[in-house]
């Protein structure tokens, strides 16, 4: 079947801790532990095709068993498999921790993720794409390669600048049509930015902005359509003459990690259910991240289309 999302990104075998509150430094806390799949390019991979879209997750892992694990959830979740690469490297690995808020720390460690060239893309597939995504746990370098010669061929480019670092070369951003950054990102971003005309900007200056100017700071990064993700606050919206905030769903999370990974791949998978209108497709992005904090994990935690159509029936009739 066509892959009408390819999404070029990261493995990563998760270890999620689970703990009352985050231990500080110094501190030895007692956890209950589960391991499982993720990588934010994987989970994305995953959200998008349980939502129901085909798609060609491009990735590298080691020969070691995470890798072997990794083929095989993918396989199980309908996740074509030919372009995850086998490389010397490790296995990408993540120390996650979850406190009983279901907020998340991350630490992770790429290993063979970063071993993906531009050498290794599948070409064809590229070109042929509805919608192409990459996140910024890749070489960054064959991420700003992907994003080019996917937009090139006509194709939808989305970047998820996660996590935010100094190898993410705003340069990037000319290949790009939509770009997702969470509130952290977007902060990093705009001081980065020489045209955003502002330094020192932080999350709270964030929330206090009027949409209007939050719309402009969105408009410097000379990307069609920027949104904003703002956790449990929704997100903001901005096209070229247009911006609107969308809400969030309203749910009890026991694990917001992956959430932004479930908005980005619900996004890709709605791009194509939606025929490409944006706010239709945040919409369907905000049903699937509002289901996926309420498992455990990160990629097994990603919805079925068929749940993502009965939470909204329900709300509709809420
Ligand atoms: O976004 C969540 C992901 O970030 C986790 O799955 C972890 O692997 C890290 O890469
Ligand atoms: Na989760």
């Amino acid at each position: 079947m066509k892959a009408r999302v390819v999404i070029v990104g990261s493995y990563v075998q998760d270890l999620a801790f689970y703990v009352e509150a985050f231990p500080g430094p110094g501190d030895c806390v007692l956890a209950e532990l589960r391991p499982g799949a993720g990588g934010k390019g994987f989970n994305q991979a995953v959200a998008a095709t349980r939502a129901g879209a085909p798609t060609l997750f491009v990735g590298a892992i080691g020969q070691d068993s995470a890798g072997a694990h990794a083929r095989e959830f993918a396989r199980r979740n309908g996740v074509q498999t030919e372009f995850i690469l086998k490389k010397k490297e490790p296995t990408g690995a993540a120390s996650i921790a979850v406190n009983h808020a279901g907020q998340n720390q991350i630490m992770v460690a790429l290993g063979a993720n970063l071993a993906l060239h531009v050498r290794d893309l599948p070409v064809r597939p590229l070109a042929a794409a509805d919608v192409v995504l990459c996140q910024a746990e890749s070489d960054m370098k064959t991420a700003a390669h992907v994003l080019r010669v996917a937009r090139r061929h006509g194709a939808v480019t989305v970047f998820n600048p996660a996590p935010m670092h100094p190898g993410v070369d705003l340069a990037i951003l000319r290949h790009v049509e939509v770009l997702i950054p969470n509130e952290a990102e977007f902060v990093s971003l705009v001081n980065r930015s020489p045209r955003s005309g502002v330094k020192n900007f932080t999350v709270e200056a964030l929330h206090r902005l009027a949409p209007d100017r939050l719309h402009t700071l969105c408009r410097s990064f000379n990307v069609p359509i920027v949104i904003v993700t703002l956790g449990a606050r929704g997100c903001f919206v901005s096209q070229p003459d247009v911006y609107a905030r969308v809400q969030a769903h309203e749910v009890d999370p026991v694990d917001t990690a992956g959430a932004g990974d479930a908005f980005v791949g619900g996004f890709a998978a709605g791009l194509v259910k939606f025929n490409k209108n944006i706010i239709e497709a945040v919409h369907f992005a905000n049903a699937v991240a509002a289901l996926a904090v309420t498992q455990h994990g990160t990629a097994p935690a990603m919805p079925t289309a068929r749940e993502i159509a009965r939470f909204l029936r329900r709300r509709d009739h809420a």
